[in-house]
């Protein structure tokens, strides 16, 4: 069936694909929940150095929690919208009064945090403990859209029911954590918004948008 050869192939390109980041050294939740936040603002060439430095400042929840709030800012400065390093820092402090400082398990947990939605507990949870939990962010968006076809905006309501369901109908039952990470990733190097390289992508012969030949047109542009 679709699905499996889709997983399937995902997967195998992902094992030859995958790029050496900082944060996928290891899968402690907090070194991937730090990642993701960076990596909502921020190209991943900008991030690797501000991750390394953050982490050496700050190697455990505990550590982030007990420093001062400027400390924080600090490390931040050049990252912008400075409200997500705030909102790192109360999370942190939130770990430690209420999870002991280990960083929650549970997805609802994770989504309870300050900073946290929908996407960045799905990316923490399924990145770091396999959790079946599905991801939808800008580069997956795209992809979504294209595999299906889908001509409407979907950044909109509709069209943002609609792929998260797909990501979630798509989820393996396991290797999520590869799988989501793979999506990503041929999302952000293949599947571009200018100039796919389709040539190179695992799912092409699955892609709904190539098959009609409007991979140009899709997404569509965000109407105001
Ligand atoms: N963009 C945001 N999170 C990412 C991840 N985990 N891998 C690749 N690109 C990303």
């Amino acid at each position: 069936p679709w699905r499996r050869k889709f997983q399937r192939q995902i997967l195998a390109w992902y094992a030859g694909a995958a790029r050496h980041l900082p944060w996928r050294e290891n899968r402690d939740p907090y070194r991937i929940w730090i990642s993701e936040i960076m990596l909502q603002q921020t190209q991943v060439a900008t991030v690797r150095g501000y991750f390394q430095r953050f982490i050496a400042a700050f190697p455990m929840v505990a550590d982030l929690a007990a420093a001062d709030e400027a400390e924080v800012l600090r490390l931040w400065e050049g990252l912008g919208y400075y409200r997500r390093a705030r909102q790192l820092h109360a999370a942190a402090q939130e770990i430690v009064a209420e999870h002991d400082g280990q960083f929650p398990r549970d997805f609802d947990d994770v989504l309870a945090l300050p900073g946290i939605g929908r996407y960045t507990a799905g990316a923490i949870c399924s990145i770091a403990y396999d959790a079946q939990a599905p991801i939808l962010e800008a580069n997956t968006i795209r992809l979504h859209a294209r595999l299906l076809a889908y001509r409407e905006d979907p950044t909109k309501t509709p069209g943002q029911r609609l792929l998260w369901q797909f990501a979630e109908h798509i989820l393996p039952t396991s290797d999520v954590s590869s799988f989501n990470q793979a999506l990503m990733e041929l999302g952000s190097e293949i599947c571009t918004p200018r100039n796919p390289q389709c040539d190179a992508c695992p799912v092409a012969t699955l892609c709904q948008a190539r098959q009609e030949n409007a991979v140009a047109q899709i997404p569509a542009p965000k109407k105001k």
